[in-house]
């Protein structure tokens, strides 16, 4: 592992003050600091600002939340800020403070910036990592051209992107005969659906011919999701079960196939629903896709006349139609 220098704008030096040692910051203002507010909440980390004034009794410093501190320079709490960490780094193995308030500090400027893809460790021995994200809005990054500018790229070649890491995949397992596995992980709500979907899209577009097989691969994913996804508090589209996918590849590379396991599906949902959320799609669907005549034939009403379907007083799905 490689680090940058430490060099920083911040100058220090340590005196002794009553058998215990000291640090005193020298700030100038524009010089970037970690401030540690000790707020004693839960996912308490220092937090990033910069240094608007500064004298010798007080240095007054604007924190990433826009929040304004008077701070004494003797202060402990104020640490100064790797160069690395000031406008952020596409790979966070090159931060000079890798540690937790660093990546987050990184990963906030980024998306500030509207970049949701950042690389950690580049090419590692074990693999790729990404992290992505979540920017709740359709971003252009997604189009055939970038499905194009990434195709047969090397990691780190271009800025981090979920094509890079499926480009990769699709590469090695072509150039080592290797199978080649992809783990997406996040919190409810993260995006780690959108990602797999954006991955296969990826790969049925790179892999040569288009056939039905592939096109069926893709079309699948509503189907499947009508069936194991559900309106949460977190996601409005929240994958209730968890998902292996397996996609077989022909000696040309094209896809010939796939299997989708699915397991711990959130059984309890089909009769009990927590407030503001939902059962499955498939239950509204049915019951607002179906022509009348058969619903009539199979005595079938409205979402709102069962219980099992509106214990969450919430039939509706904001952005869903159904
Ligand atoms: N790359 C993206 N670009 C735009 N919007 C996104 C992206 N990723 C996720 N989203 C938005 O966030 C919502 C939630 O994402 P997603 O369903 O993928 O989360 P999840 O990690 O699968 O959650 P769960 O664990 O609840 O299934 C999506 O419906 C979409 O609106
Ligand atoms: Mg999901």
């Amino acid at each position: 592992m490689s680090r940058a220098p430490e060099t920083t704008g911040l100058k220090g030096k340590r005196r002794k003050t009553r058998g215990r040692q000291e640090r005193l910051i020298h700030q100038r203002s524009r010089d970037y600091v970690w401030l540690d507010l000790k707020t004693g909440r839960e996912f308490d980390v220092p937090v990033g600002a910069v240094v608007k004034l500064c004298d010798s009794r007080q240095i007054q410093v604007l924190d990433d939340e826009g929040k304004e501190h008077w701070i004494s320079p003797q202060n402990t709490n104020i640490k100064p800020m790797h160069p690395t960490s000031v406008h952020g780094v596409e790979d966070m193995i090159r931060l000079g403070d890798l540690n937790e308030a660093g990546i987050l500090r990184n990963l906030l400027i980024r998306y500030n910036e509207r970049v949701i893809y950042t690389n950690c460790g580049g090419k590692t021995y074990t693999g790729s990592i990404l992290v992505a994200v979540n920017p709740y809005q359709l971003l252009p990054i997604y189009t055939p051209d970038q499905i194009r500018l990434y195709t047969n790229r090397k990691i780190g070649e271009l800025p981090p992107h979920i094509f890079a890491i499926a480009d990769n995949c699709y590469f090695n397992m072509q150039r080592n005969n290797k199978d080649q596995c992809c783990i997406i992980s996040g919190e409810s709500g993260a995006g780690k659906t959108e990602s797999t979907k954006l991955i296969l899209q990826f790969l049925a577009a790179i892999s040569g011919q288009h056939s039905w097989i592939e096109q069926q691969v893709l079309e699948a994913t509503p189907i499947l999701e009508a069936f194991g996804n559900a309106k949460t508090i977190r996601n409005d589209n929240s994958s209730r079960f968890g998902k292996y996918i397996d996609i077989h590849f022909n000696k040309r590379g094209a896809i010939e196939g796939a299997k989708i396991e699915q397991y711990l599906l959130e059984k309890s949902r089909v009769c009990r629903q927590a407030p503001d959320e939902r059962n499955y799609h498939v239950f509204y669907c049915i019951l607002k896709g179906m022509a009348p005549e058969m619903k009539i034939k199979l005595g079938l009403g409205l979402a709102s006349d069962y219980s099992y379907l509106t214990m969450g007083k919430c039939t509706a799905c904001d952005g869903r139609t159904i």
